[in-house]
């Protein structure tokens, strides 16, 4: 279905540190976003970790970020790959989302993607978090993957992604988004 509606996107990354790939992966979806879509990028930094002794009201950071994750029309996750699984950054924003009333992820179109310095890209890491997405209620797309492997390869030093098919994957990524909403939002 064809809509002039523009459609936001939220997104955030695992990882926290200054120079992660992940966090320029999402500089560069931002940059080459469909134009009937926009991307923003939160920050898990702010996240306190979570403790059920605090969740009642919840802390104002994790008001904000599940404010900001409600009103998306999607989510895009980029997510790096530690120890095979995902990074506490990322599971401790992700146990914030399921909490009750109204987990704003529940039903979400969810897109996901991952860089990592190893050879497998993200691949597992990726597998397990759609595992934890789908306990959520969250609606993963399912294809393209976009697992960027050796990533100190596909970035420049200034956070371009330099590799050509990795830029195209991660089009095809938006592009599929896009079109996954569409379909849900047609529901
Ligand atoms: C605690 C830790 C565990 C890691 N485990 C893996 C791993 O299982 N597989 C992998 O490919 N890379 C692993 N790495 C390397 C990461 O892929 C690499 O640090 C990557 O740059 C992290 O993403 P970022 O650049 O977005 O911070 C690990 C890194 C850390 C710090």
């Amino acid at each position: 279905m064809k809509t002039d509606k523009t459609l936001h996107v939220v997104s955030f990354s695992g990882s926290l540190r200054r120079a992660s790939y992940n966090t320029a992966l999402l500089r560069v979806a931002a940059a080459l976003a469909p134009s009937d879509m926009t991307l923003e990028i939160l920050d898990l930094a702010p996240l306190p970790m979570f403790n059920e002794d605090i969740e009642k009201p919840f802390p104002d950071a994790v008001a904000a970020f599940r404010a900001r994750l409600a009103q998306a029309d999607a989510v895009l996750i980029a997510t790096p790959e530690y120890n095979s699984s995902v990074s506490g950054a990322l599971k401790n924003a992700l146990d914030w989302a399921s909490r009750a009333p109204e987990p704003p992820l529940k039903e979400k179109p969810v897109a996901i993607l991952g860089a990592s310095t190893g050879n497998f890209g993200t691949a597992r890491v990726q597998l397990h978090l759609r595992q934890i997405l789908t306990h959520l209620g969250a609606l993963p797309l399912g294809k393209p993957e976009v697992l960027i492997a050796r990533a100190e390869q596909a970035f420049d030093a200034d956070g371009n992604l330099v590799d050509a098919a990795a830029r195209g994957f991660l089009q095809d990524l938006l592009n599929a988004l896009a079109r996954w909403v569409r379909r849900v939002q047609q529901d």
